[in-house]
């Protein structure tokens, strides 16, 4: 369905001047926390492109649907979403990029190397499926999901991405999932191997019950964008009464309240959802505040609860 009708077509042109695809000066970068927020709201990576703050997640979302609430996603006003292969929608969400009626360049767009598909020659081959999936010219961001298959897998892979990003057919590229341990084992690779490659985004489960302190410190002094999965925890902590607490407040619901913590905290947050009212009401979040007490009541420090799989910790 075409979004360029009404209020959608005035929300394009605003985006169209305040939003410059890449390589402003302008843009905050992603180790510094903006003041303000808004739906617009976007971080400079370390390869010059901007991510906006807000992404929306696909995953477990039926490739029979996708397209369609992937539409409802841009017309409230969703400018980013997160896909993978091993989601098996990278098709819809390209053809709702191109029905959007948006130009591409407003659209940011991820996809992720599956776990199955490490290694070198795997992994680019993974790419170039995306390409064929997806029918892009160019994709925004490519991570590899998982740290898992060892250092040869995990270097291979990053080749592969570090290849396409010099071609110009990736923007940014980064990692899902990695521990201390593997972003460190990367870094000295990048340093060494001559590969090159920017880490310009990693993703993790993050919310107040899984912080994650150390990965989130390793990323900010490399000006590596954090991006938060599980934002909304998939709905496990809606009872908790800090939340109720908060929702009460602010005069909005849990799932915003985490959302904003989330934003709050320089993330960005990919909250998931295949029903309109909750896609529309993720994205209300830009007209209250946490304070600093609010912040305080949602740290956590020493709480390790993740709600989806963890291959941050494991040794292979
Ligand atoms: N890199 C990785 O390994 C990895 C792992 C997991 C997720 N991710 C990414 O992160 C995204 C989000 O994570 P997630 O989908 O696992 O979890 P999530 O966004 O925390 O939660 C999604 C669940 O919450 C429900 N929900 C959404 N908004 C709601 C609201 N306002 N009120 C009540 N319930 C609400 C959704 O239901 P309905 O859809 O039925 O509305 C869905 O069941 C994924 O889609 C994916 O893009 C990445």
């Amino acid at each position: 369905m075409p979004l360029l009708c009404g209020r959608s077509i005035r929300v394009q042109q605003v985006i169209l001047r305040t939003v410059a695809p890449f390589k402003t000066d302008k843009r905050t970068m992603a180790s510094q926390i903006p003041a303000k927020f808004d739906i617009k709201t976007a971080y400079r990576m370390n390869s010059g492109y901007e991510i906006p703050a807000l992404g929306y997640g696909v995953y477990q979302t039926p490739a029979a649907t996708c397209e369609e609430v992937t539409l409802d996603a841009f017309r409230v006003g969703y400018r980013h979403v997160d896909s993978a292969r091993a989601y098996r929608n990278e098709q819809p969400c390209a053809d709702a990029i191109r029905n959007s009626g948006l130009k591409r360049e407003e659209i940011f767009f991820t996809s992720k190397v599956p776990p199955k598909s490490m290694g070198y020659e795997a992994a680019k081959k993974s790419i170039e499926s995306s390409f064929f999936q997806t029918g892009l010219d160019y994709i925004d961001l490519y991570l590899i999901h998982s740290p898992y298959g060892g250092k040869e897998a995990r270097c291979g892979a990053w080749k592969a991405l570090a290849e396409a990003q010099k071609a110009g057919k990736i923007r940014s590229i980064g990692i899902s999932n990695y521990g201390v341990h593997h972003l460190d084992e990367l870094e000295e690779y990048i340093k060494t191997s001559g590969v090159g490659g920017t880490i310009d985004v990693g993703q993790w489960e993050i919310h107040p019950w899984l912080p994650r302190d150390d990965i989130v410190e390793w990323a900010r002094k490399r000006n590596v964008v954090v991006e938060a999965y599980c934002p909304i925890v998939r709905g496990q902590r809606a009872n908790e009464p800090v939340l109720k607490q908060l929702s009460e407040k602010h005069g909005k619901t849990w799932a915003q309240i985490l959302l904003r913590w989330s934003l709050q905290k320089g993330f960005v947050p990919l909250p998931k959802s295949v029903t309109p009212s909750r896609i529309e009401e993720n994205a209300a979040i830009y007209d209250f505040e946490l304070d600093e007490d609010d912040m305080k009541s949602l740290h956590f420090p020493s709480s390790y609860a993740p709600c989806s799989w963890d291959p941050t910790t494991s040794h292979d």
